[in-house]
């Protein structure tokens, strides 16, 4: 991608091919607290994007972090927003730049369903595990996501200069929780709290290297790395070398060696243990997404065919976000480049709608940072601004017709009527409803009985109703009353069952935004009942966050 004004990546001479081979997508998916941003930030700092770490985080006394951008994000020290970080790297030994592209994931949970959508755009994940607490609720979410989209994984072991857990047990709680087989590219030397260097395993677990970290002060620059034999680290450290070289050894004879083919399989996992703060194991990640992660591939469209990246233009959209810089008031929907070369200025065709869509305003966005892009390549993410038409989900091409798969929207678990306080604000509150629903940050549903004036906002997580009427004030200037519904769970069902439905006890119909019939319930056993009293009308689930 060439950005300006920055223009720092290279020129797109290398033709499209080179382009696709010499880049990595990936996203980071972490319980809060992990160290997500801390990574982020160190990721970047041995990109050279950031002069010093510490710079764009966003947590007390320092700058905002690049990925925050709401207020109430920041107050409440979490990530809504999902952008893409670009940067280049060189890997050791290479005579080229890799382009990384480091896409943003929510921080909650209660924005899963965005996290989904961030997933459907990466081509390999960084699983980021806190030393001391091990898998995580939100991890393991995430990760399910991971498999069901069969995404592979590298799994980071962060926080490793705090005490923690002994490294291998760690290891035993990713086998046995999830299933996925870790295979450590290097061991840590030092015990959790003491960690002096890795240790780089060898294809047949014997030590490789010892790669020796100096701090820096707060962890602030790239930590200084020497690199010494095996001989060298055993004389230099004693006794936590040899544990680390005996644990490879161990880790060998349980066949816990890195597989390329079962990785991209998503069966096993390479583990790195790191300290984001020190910046420590930072250059071996990035190492190891230019050496392992793959490069864009291609996408299945909907008709079964696939769209290589070598074809025509293509993109999926998998984020609408407005609102993200109340000087501009724009509305941007970002596109992961699927195959084709993108210039900015290009008409594409809309699957949806098949219309023409002119790309004059393109841009990638970090947080506050934003850059023209002239051209990207596959594996990309471009924000096209006030693109009113597009949706999460949606398709442009040019050439060769393509529609990718819709992405699934999400079983709703809250419910809240949502009105104006104001009856005059009526027509405004109309707008920003459906401007929130077409970014898809809320599900909106209708019936006759409630009317137009009174939606209900139905929600994975609680948080989302939050980001709604803050926005429709903050934005719309729209003060709203939301009123919380007992009902809790969702199914499908159709116009034929939708009478009966609607005259149980605990139930209501609704229609939703994109047609689909929903019929929502009190509690379980009241659908339990209902199924079990009435098996001929139609309930169907909707895809659950966990799936
Ligand atoms: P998140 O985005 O995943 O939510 O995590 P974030 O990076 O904000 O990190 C959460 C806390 O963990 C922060 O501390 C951060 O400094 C700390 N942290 C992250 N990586 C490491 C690491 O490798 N080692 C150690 N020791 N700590 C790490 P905080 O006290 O919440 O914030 P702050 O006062 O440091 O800003």
């Amino acid at each position: 991608m060439t950005a300006s004004p920055e223009g720092s990546v290279a020129p797109a001479a290398r033709g499209l091919a080179a382009e696709v081979s010499r880049r990595r997508t990936f996203a980071v998916i972490s319980h809060p607290d992990a160290g997500k941003s801390t990574l982020t930030e160190a990721l970047a700092l041995h990109a050279r994007k950031i002069a010093e770490a510490g710079a764009i985080h966003g947590k007390a006394g320092r700058k905002s972090t690049v990925s925050d951008w709401m207020e109430m994000e920041k107050a409440r020290g979490i990530s809504v927003s999902s952008t893409a970080l670009q940067f280049n790297y060189r890997a050791a030994g290479s005579e080229i730049d890799n382009v990384i592209n480091l896409v943003d994931t929510p921080g909650h949970s209660d924005f899963s369903e965005d996290t989904y959508r961030v997933l459907t755009a990466v081509d390999a994940a960084v699983m980021l595990i806190d030393a001391a607490k091990g898998l995580e609720p939100q991890t393991l979410k995430l990760f399910q996501v991971c498999r069901h989209r069969g995404i592979p994984v590298i799994t980071v072991i962060n926080k490793w200069d705090r005490p923690g857990r002994a490294p291998l047990e760690l290891l035993d709680e990713i086998d046995e929780r999830i299933g996925l087989t870790p295979t450590p590219l290097f061991l840590p030397v030092g015990i959790a709290g003491d960690f002096r260097g890795l240790l780089r395993r060898g294809p047949d677990g014997a030590a490789a290297e010892y790669i020796h970290f100096t701090r820096t002060a707060g962890g602030a620059t790239i930590a200084p790395e020497e690199s010494l034999t095996p001989e060298a680290a055993e004389a230099r450290e004693g006794e936590p070398w040899s544990t680390a070289a005996e644990e490879s050894e161990l880790l060998s004879a349980t066949g816990q060696d890195h597989d390329q083919e079962l990785f991209l399989a998503g069966q096993t996992s390479p583990v790195i243990y790191a300290s984001a703060m020190l910046n420590f194991g930072v250059r071996q990640l990035l190492e190891t997404l230019v050496a392992l992660a793959p490069a864009p591939g291609s996408r299945a469209g909907v008709d079964g065919t696939s769209r290589q990246p070598a074809e025509p233009f293509s993109a999926v959209v998998f984020k609408v976000q407005a609102g993200m810089d109340t000087a501009h008031r724009d509305r941007l929907a970002f596109m992961r480049i699927v195959s084709g070369e993108f210039e900015r200025g290009m008409v594409v065709t809309h699957a949806q709608t098949g219309r023409p869509f002119a790309t004059k305003y393109a841009l990638t966005v970090f947080g506050r940072e934003r850059a023209t892009v002239d051209t990207a390549y596959p594996g990309d993410v471009v924000g096209l601004v006030n693109a009113t038409a597009l949706a999460p989900g949606h398709t442009l091409f040019v050439d060769k017709k393509v529609e990718f798969p819709p992405i699934p929207s999400f079983a709703p678990e809250h419910f809240a009527a949502l009105r104006a306080q104001s009856a005059g604000k009526y027509k405004q509150f109309r707008k920003a409803i459906d401007q929130l629903d077409s970014e898809g940050v809320v599900q909106v549903l209708r019936n006759d009985s409630r009317g137009d004036a009174s939606p209900v906002l139905a929600a994975v997580g609680p948080m989302q109703f939050e980001v709604v009427t803050a926005r429709m004030q903050g934005e719309f200037g729209v003060e709203t009353q939301l009123d919380h519904l007992a009902y809790t769970i969702a199914r499908r069902t159709d116009a034929e069952s939708a009478p009966e439905l609607d005259r149980q006890r605990g139930v209501e119909v609704f229609t939703r935004s994109d047609g689909a019939i929903l019929a929502v319930f009190s509690d379980k056993w009241r659908l339990q009942y209902i199924r079990k009293e009435m098996p001929d009308l139609t309930l169907e689930p909707l895809v659950a966050a966990a799936d």
